[in-house]
């Protein structure tokens, strides 16, 4: 009989957390909707679970693996960062407090854990909003717009902070008006407009689906312009001194660049010009008439 192999694996998985993008305008209610996720306000209408859980039914226990902030993480300003977790930690139990300079670590706020929190940038205050969030070594990690007002480099840091956290295993939630942040970080999107879902899915699909512009440049421009005008789905052609520019999806201008060598035409550039999840947003969010309701998706609805 042959010896055991050296290394043998079977069904191996190694799952990292997944970033999920809250993307809407400011007032579209991804605040209300993280309120309702966390059972801060009562649905007016259908219903939350979490890890199967209604917060609204099983209060504290719903809340079990989850953890985040709202709006703004809250601190007693005169007390140091490290105390606020202390105090913090004390109704978590003693393991949140065992937790408390891993978290800290992670934060990058172990250098400033004994200042105040009142001296602290918004930054620091917004990383210790995690550090607190991370001391109940969540599953499920809700970030409400962590890195809106932050200046350059804090929104770098808070960025590389969400990606290490889903590196490390973490589910994030995170809400935010920033296309780029969402399109960095996030594995899947959700859209809101007015309170409702307009999309849902992945970001690979939403780039897809997105209609943005594209710049276009070929061996001869003039019989170029003709093909485009000609192509199903490429819109607003027109002729720049350098080059062509058009409206189409990613597969209309895939069609495109075979009906242009076709055309014996050959292509030197061939590049989208702005963000396509831009695009696809503003079409959501502006553009289009109020979306039909959906009852598989979170609703919330303007009061006035
Ligand atoms: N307590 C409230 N009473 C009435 N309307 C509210 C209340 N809280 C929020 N709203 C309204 O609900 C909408 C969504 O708010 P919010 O969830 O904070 O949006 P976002 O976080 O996406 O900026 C806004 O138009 C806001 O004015
Ligand atoms: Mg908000």
């Amino acid at each position: 009989m042959a010896d055991a192999p050296p290394v043998e694996v079977r069904g191996l998985v190694k799952r990292y957390g997944d970033v999920y993008g809250y993307l809407g305008p400011n007032g579209a209610g991804k605040t209300t909707v993280l309120r309702m996720l966390l059972g801060l306000i009562r649905p007016t209408a259908g219903e939350v679970r979490l890890f199967g859980r209604d917060p609204m039914l099983a209060g504290a226990a719903a809340l079990d693996g989850v953890a985040g902030f709202v709006e703004a993480p809250r601190f007693y300003p005169y007390l140091s960062g490290r105390k606020n977790l202390e105090l913090l930690a004390a109704l978590d139990g003693h393991e949140a407090a065992g937790r408390i300079d891993e978290a800290l670590d992670i934060v990058e706020l172990t250098d400033r854990q004994r200042h105040r929190v009142g001296g602290y940038s918004h930054g620091m205050r917004q990383r210790l909003g995690v550090a607190a969030a991370l001391i109940r070594d969540p599953k499920l990690l809700l970030l409400d717009e962590p890195a809106t007002g932050l200046d350059p480099a804090g929104m770098r840091d808070m960025h590389a902070l969400v990606a290490r956290l889903s590196l490390a295993g973490t589910t994030v939630l995170l809400s935010s008006h920033l296309l780029t942040e969402v399109e960095e970080l996030c594995n899947r999107v959700a859209i809101v407009r007015s309170g409702r879902i307009v999309f849902e899915g992945a970001l690979e699909d939403a780039k897809r689906t997105a209609g943005g512009e594209w710049r276009l440049r070929t061996t001869d421009d003039a019989r170029a312009a003709d093909v485009c005008r000609a192509q199903r789905g490429v819109t607003g052609v027109r002729a720049e001194p350098l080059e062509l520019r058009f409206q189409a999806t990613e597969d209309a201008a895939a069609a495109l660049s075979v009906a242009l060598v076709e055309a014996g035409l050959a292509i030197r550039t061939l590049v989208p010009h702005t963000a396509t999840l831009e695009d696809l947003f503003f079409r959501l969010t502006e553009d289009e008439p109020e979306p039909a309701p959906a009852d598989s998706v979170p609703a919330v609805t303007e009061a006035d």
